[in-house]
């Protein structure tokens, strides 16, 4: 992704290997006041990196996972084939239990375990878990850049999109789902304007999401969530697309809460409403949306805002917003009925309703 440092363009990606072989992340619980690179060691800070959003975005949170089953087996090096395996067992249950909705962690996980062999050396074992993680960010890479070609097709000059959230390079290695398609038609030279929802209560549209397209210059607006009815109603709108963080198999997507919202209003004013994701978000095994655990954060994200003092004073604080003698609630996410979704834009194509039989024929394809 491109960042503007002064006069200079310079390209990052979210997540990369440091010198040292430790997880260098970019921490996202500081932009867009502050750019600064969290360095995970060991799986219990990759755990935490997770679990506290230093990284977010259900692509990235695979590839993290992944690569803190890394440092646990380099951890490794001088144990016995058993104790080694123990040792990526609990890494493994440890990190399963950072965040429970986005699928991909699990997907990655699972594909990493999968390979440990009980009949190998544990060095060998160590190279085939390294190269399995770094296959998994390639791909995930080279998904996003197909989901952007896909998407573009569906895009046409003069286009105004809505999304919300942060589906963008930040939430999976670099190009991103939602976003890929706008930074496509972007650099393909489309005039297009993106509407971004701020995405209450940790604002990922406000903070991640603009930041992203400020940096590509791409034309957008911050709107407040409760706006989004009254500007899709007043036909500002072309076109919605949106991430997922686990589609089932009729259809059904879990996406940042306020996307079953939009999907709604998207069907009362007849506007086409897409979801983005690569092959790592589809969940295999589960049937409906009513089966997806649906993450509850703590109350305090509601509570508080994070802001600075102003932009020159980048360090975030946490401000009190109301009261704590009110309860509140704090859904992470919801789920989109298969039927209020137009297609989903997949590395393999453009799924067409009916979702339920579109999604049988790529999960076949892709085994
Ligand atoms: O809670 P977050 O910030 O991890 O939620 C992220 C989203 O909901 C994204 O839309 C989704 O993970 C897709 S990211 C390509």
């Amino acid at each position: 992704m491109k960042v503007k440092i002064g006069n200079e363009i310079k390209n990052y990606q979210s997540i990369c290997w440091s010198t040292k072989g430790f997880i260098n992340v970019i921490d996202q619980r500081k932009l867009p006041f502050s750019f600064e690179v969290f360095t995970a060691r060991n799986v219990e800070e990759t755990c935490f990196a997770i679990k506290e959003m230093v990284v977010r975005g259900a692509p990235l949170i695979g590839v993290t996972a992944a690569n803190g089953l890394v440092l646990a087996a380099k951890s490794c090096e001088d144990k016995e084939f058993e104790e080694f395996n123990n040792i990526l067992v609990s890494a493994a249950n440890e990190l399963s239990k950072t965040r429970p909705t986005a699928v991909d962690l699990f997907n990655s996980i699972q594909r990493i375990m999968k390979i440990v062999n009980k009949n190998e050396s544990v060095r060998e074992n160590i190279a085939n878990i390294k190269k399995e993680a770094e296959n998994l960010r390639l791909e995930t890479i080279e998904e996003c850049r197909l989901i952007g070609e896909y998407g573009n097709q569906l895009i046409k000059n003069g286009n105004r999109i809505m999304t919300i959230c942060n589906a963008g390079a930040l939430a999976t290695v670099d190009i991103g789902t939602a976003l890929a398609p706008i930074r496509k038609a972007h650099s393909d030279g489309k005039e297009i304007t993106v509407y971004v929802n701020e995405t209450r209560p940790r604002l990922q549209g406000a903070r991640l999401t603009a930041w992203e397209l400020y940096h590509e210059d791409i034309e957008h607006y911050i709107i407040t969530d409760n706006s989004a009815g009254h500007i899709i109603k007043n036909g500002l709108i072309d076109l919605v697309i949106v991430g997922a963080d686990r589609i089932v198999l009729n259809g059904d997507v879990a996406n940042k809460i306020g996307t079953y919202t939009l999907s709604v209003l998207c069907k009362e004013n007849k506007i086409p409403f897409y979801v983005a994701a690569p092959i790592s978000t589809f969940d295999t095994t589960t049937r409906s949306g009513k089966d997806i655990t649906i993450e509850e954060r703590d109350g305090k994200e509601v509570r508080t805002a994070l802001s600075v003092n102003n932009e020159q004073d980048p360090e975030p604080k946490r401000r009190t917003i109301h009261h704590s003698l009110s309860p509140n609630l704090n859904p992470a996410f919801d789920v989109t009925p298969s039927k209020n979704i137009t297609g989903i834009i997949t590395p393999k194509g453009i799924l067409e309703q009916p979702l339920e039989k579109s999604i049988t024929m790529l999960l076949e394809n892709s085994k």
